[in-house]
């Protein structure tokens, strides 16, 4: 079990604290999202601010991009230091290229899937993917509530990458909270996003450790 705080919560004048603060309280992940105002309705960090935090953490850069033309932006997600690039099959045509191009720069390839896109949409590449993100809010914005419909594309992704041996993580995003957490685990998600969760509160150490605990019992 990983957990992925997603720094679209923490203070974005003071990154390197919050990043700091969640990597001492237990974090995996450091999770990036990526907006671009046209893929989503939101815009948010690009590849510069992935290269100013890169030093401030030993902890892998899980970067999100809700972008259009992701193929256009991986080499400079690459060069800032992204340990893990995820892209959306819905903002491109090309997703295998895609996957291919992360692949290729010796970062870790994600696809990654909306609420209302099935999982047979990324059957094809499922064998190149080191992680498959499972959206479980309609991207955009932190704070939402959980999409449960999700739920069963975790068990599909589950079922798949044990019944053909694939390598990828399954990974949840979006209202994730100990109660959603846990119906995600048990689905089979093995990485967990938390946003709103871990950096709308006061403690957000405590946070992590009251998700981790939620994810050992
Ligand atoms: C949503 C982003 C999420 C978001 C999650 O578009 O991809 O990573 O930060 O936020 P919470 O945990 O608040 O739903
Ligand atoms: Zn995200």
């Amino acid at each position: 079990m990983k957990i992925a705080p997603s720094i679209l919560s923490a203070d974005f004048a003071n990154l390197a604290r919050d990043i700091q603060l969640v990597e001492k309280a237990g974090a995996d992940y450091i999770h990036v999202d990526v907006m671009d105002g046209h893929f989503v309705p939101n815009i948010t960090i690009g590849p510069a601010v992935v290269a100013a935090i890169r030093p401030v953490t030993k902890l892998p850069l899980d970067c999100h991009l809700m972008i259009e033309k992701p193929e256009n932006y991986i080499p400079d997600f690459a060069k800032a230091g992204a340990d893990i690039i995820n892209v959306h099959v819905e903002a491109t045509p090309h997703i295998h290229r895609a996957l291919q191009m992360i692949k290729n720069a010796n970062v870790k390839a994600g696809v990654t899937i909306n609420p209302g896109t099935p999982v047979a949409a990324i059957q094809h590449v499922l064998q190149m993917a080191d992680l498959v993100l499972v959206m479980t809010v309609n991207p955009g914005f932190g704070g939402q509530a959980f999409i449960p419909e999700a739920v069963e594309k975790v068990k599909e992704l589950k079922a798949l990458k044990e019944e053909f041996g694939y390598h990828y993580e399954i990974e949840v995003d979006g209202g994730i909270v100990p109660d959603t957490a846990k119906i995600c685990q048990a689905a089979g998600a093995d990485v967990f996003v938390a946003g709103s969760y871990i950096y709308n509160a006061p403690d957000p150490e405590d946070r992590i450790a009251t998700l981790k605990e939620a994810l050992t019992q």
